[in-house]
């Protein structure tokens, strides 16, 4: 419990810091070095513009430094541009493409970033700098401006009106509304307003406190500690700023076609016979799984690259035979090495120097799972080729995914971290933990992500982190940590994976059935409907939560979850191609519903309700004993796939949401990639390919689906362009339903000759110019994969 103590005065801030500092003001001199435009201001206040595309602008400021910032390793740099630059005397604007920066001289001066149409998109109004080395920014707002964004985030879609602190956390308490700081920090805010999209990304390892509460005048965002060193891109909307802005954060290599299947957890399966087991039960129940994670007890004493003899006797013999029934397994790797002097991995980590010291030398001990431990420095690249080396020891058993949690990283002590004068080499530029705290889980995930593709001979590796900043998407999918079993966790997942993947992470996903606390029957069957839609589908529980594999609750519960992992598979193709539009372009898999339907002010603020794709709008039941629920349809027409009932869209209807499963809807007459259930997913072995058309197209609309292929495991598609892009398209011409099929690409041989084409009900209203058959309504047309295709369909 708190006391009054928690707002002590001194707490918040003397007045004496409030009021101190220099602002930037009083401009004394500009100057170009190459390509970065250099403002001199009063203080030894120095404000660089670099313009990195014609929508992407860097700019610092930096009081009394030297050295230029650098940017962290989250960004992947993109090269400064040469620009155009007009001056008098109370501004300086730089210009290239469609964006130009305007500093406007004064007390304080500002920066405004504004459009090729000359409208401000975004203004700094205030930047100040404390003695203490903390800063602090304003950004103007306006009322008719909403943000989203900001990473793993708790409370609702729309940021505004929140508060937020992006220092990696671990929070095992509850997270809620007040809950500032979570495991991952992404600052990075979406602002959309009638002038369009704009994007506002702030590269701070360190500490930041984000207000958008007080007013909706300004945004406050105060920095503990280092350069302000920040990123502003433009867009017409979220799509295209989200593409524009995965330029700079990197976007997810495509990973293992397995690890988009259903993955299988437990704190913890405790022993070989137990995991052997669970596979077992998976297959004579007929439930698609294709992953098995072990947690912290297959280690001995919690010792990372070892396994417990006792327990696991034989993981070679287990991982090999658990592989040929289609079962993945995905150990978890924690960065705290145990300090035991007869123990390898420590033994290395000292005399080799990869773990964090203090500047005087000695190294940092703190407690986590296997007692005191050494961390390791990640943010040298000699210590992840170490750690990444390491993991010879699962490749070597047939393992290709691990599990790295504990990675903020979390210290069982006061402050949940490491001491903050704890040293970091960062590659020769020495800086202590309070600068460079969030780039932890960022710097391991890429350890074990490289050392895994080094390792793995061509195949994909999967990582799965709990701690991220910018860029995590380049290495791992994140999960967002200790949830509980919840109806209300199950709720917020929502909001909060739609931001992250606004952020920039589009393989996300929640602890399926709530990790703490003992789910419900009721509460595990909605939330494996809806866990069966987001990117990361994996069902997880702590030590002392009930049991809560998809059979735990009897035949009706089990059917239910059954029935709703057998539906992610059957729609793997479809998904697959949303991962890979993801890879290629950035775009978030799960979207807000205001993603696809950019003029719709009512889409801005649904938050229990998303697309998968394009085409398919997924509307989860998020409260107890519901069997109808209200969803808002944007623009369009929208069928219901299971019972074919198609309503009219830019308004709002209640549906029939039956426990047996979600409500689910296509795009009326947009084509949607499915194949037959498997076990398990093994894209050489699935032999059919079904683009099914649920409903017609209306009104004169196109829509596209860029059916992605390859084989599923290996890196082929990247260096031998080993895939098939089939641009697949539905267009109403006035009384004419138009399909066309255009090999874009083509590179994979699939295993399958022939895409079926499932025209849904349409049989009793269009006939079709070409050779098909009949499926009760369905109307089934069967084309060679290797052929372009244009088929016509007219009223009867
Ligand atoms: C942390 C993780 C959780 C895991 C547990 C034991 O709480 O968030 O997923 O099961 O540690 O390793």
């Amino acid at each position: 419990m708190q006391s009054s103590e928690a707002i002590h005065p001194e707490r918040l801030g003397s007045y004496d810091q409030q009021s101190a500092g220099y602002w930037l003001e009083q401009m004394i001199s500009t100057h170009q070095e190459k390509h970065t435009l250099c403002v001199s201001f009063q203080h030894d206040i120095q404000v660089k513009v670099r313009h990195l595309t014609e929508s992407i602008v860097r700019l610092t400021v930096q009081a009394g430094s030297d050295t230029d910032s650098v940017p962290s390793p989250g960004i992947t740099p993109l090269a400064a541009q040469p620009f155009t630059i007009e001056e008098n005397q109370s501004s300086v604007v730089s210009r290239f493409g469609e964006l130009a920066v305007t500093i406007s001289n004064g007390s304080p001066a500002s920066l405004s970033i504004s459009d090729s149409q000359g409208i401000s998109r975004l203004r700094v109004d205030s930047i100040r700098f404390f003695a203490d080395g903390s800063s602090q920014l304003r950004l103007a707002s306006e009322a008719e401006a909403d943000y989203f964004g900001l990473g793993e985030k708790t409370g609702w879609l729309s940021k505004q009106g929140s508060k937020t602190v992006m220092w990696n956390s671990d929070v095992y308490a509850p997270h809620n509304l007040e809950t500032e700081a979570l495991y991952v920090s992404i600052p990075y805010l979406l602002k959309l307003d009638a002038k369009g999209a704009t994007g506002f990304l702030l590269d701070a390892p360190a500490k930041s406190e984000w207000n958008l509460q007080k007013s909706h005048q300004e945004i406050t965002i105060t920095l503990d500690t280092g350069a302000v060193d920040f990123y502003v891109i433009l867009g017409q909307d979220a799509k295209q700023v989200t593409e524009r802005y995965t330029e700079l954060s990197g976007r997810m290599p495509l990973p293992p076609a397995w690890s988009l299947g259903y993955h299988q957890s437990r704190y913890s399966y405790m022993s070989q016979q137990e995991v052997e087991q669970l596979a077992e039960e998976f297959r004579s129940r007929e439930i698609p799984c294709d992953a098995i994670h072990l947690d912290i007890h297959y280690m001995r004493g919690y010792r990372v690259f070892t396994f417990d003899a006792n327990r696991f006797p034989n993981p070679k013999k287990m991982v090999g035979n658990l592989l040929e029934q289609g079962f993945h397994i995905v150990p978890i790797v924690d960065p705290g090495v145990k300090r035991d002097v007869e123990y390898t991995v420590y033994q290395e980590g000292v005399s080799g120097n990869y773990f964090c010291r203090r500047l005087e030398g000695e190294l940092y001990f703190g407690e986590v799972w296997p007692g005191i431990s050494a961390f390791p420095d990640f943010t040298s690249s000699a210590t992840r080729s170490w750690w990444g080396e390491k993991h010879k020891f699962y490749t070597q058993l047939g393992i290709q995914g691990i599990w790295n949690d504990m990675n903020e990283p979390a210290v069982f002590n006061e402050s949940k971290t490491m001491e903050l004068d704890v040293m970091h080499q960062a590659e020769g530029r020495p800086q202590p933990h309070r600068a460079l705290h969030n780039l932890y889980g960022l710097q391991m995930s890429r350890a074990t992500y490289e050392g895994l593709r080094e390792q793995l001979q061509g195949e994909r590796p999967f990582v799965l982190t709990r701690s991220g900043y910018i860029g995590v998407q380049r290495y791992a999918a994140v999960w967002t940590g200790d949830n509980r079993s919840f109806w209300e966790h199950m709720e917020m997942a929502v909001p909060m994976l739609l931001n992250m993947g606004l952020s920039g992470i589009p393989f996300a996903g929640v602890d399926v059935g709530g990790f703490a606390y003992d789910t419900q029957p009721e509460l595990l069957a909605r939330w494996t409907q809806l866990g069966a839609f987001l990117p990361f589908f994996r069902n997880h529980s702590a030590i002392d939560a009930i049991r809560q594999e998809p059979w735990r609750f009897g035949e009706e519960i089990e059917a239910v979850c059954r029935a709703a992992i057998a539906r992610r598979y059957r729609l793997i193709p479809y998904l697959y191609s949303v991962f890979a539009e993801a890879a290629r372009k950035g775009w978030p898999v799960v979207r807000p519903i205001f993603m696809e339907a950019p003029g719709d002010s009512t889409a801005r603020t649904v938050a229990d309700e998303f697309f998968v794709g394009r085409h398919l709008l997924a509307a989860p039941v998020l409260r107890p004993q519901q069997r109808k629920r209200m969803v808002y349809f944007p623009e369009g027409e929208w069928v219901d796939v299971e019972s074919g009932l198609t309503y009219s869209g830019a308004q709002y209807h209640i549906v029939d949401a039956p426990l047996s499963h979600m409500p689910l809807f296509a795009r009326a007459g947009a084509p949607i990639a499915e194949t037959d259930v498997y076990s398990h997913l093994q894209f050489e072995h699935q032999d059919v390919l079904r683009i099914v058309f649920y409903g017609h197209p209306v009104g004169e609309t196109a829509e596209t689906l860029d059916l992605y292929e390859d084989d599923g495991h290996s890196f082929a598609y990247e260096q031998k362009n080993a895939y098939n892009l089939v641009r697949i398209q539905s267009k109403r011409r006035g009384n004419e339903w138009i399909v066309t099929l255009d090999l874009v690409h083509e590179g994979y041989s699939t295993p399958y000759t022939y895409r079926e084409l499932r025209f849904t009900g349409a049989a009793k209203c269009w006939q079709i110019d070409t050779d098909y058959r009949q499926d009760g309504d369905d109307i089934i047309v069967q084309l060679p994969v290797d052929q372009t295709s244009r088929l016509i369909l007219r009223p009867m």
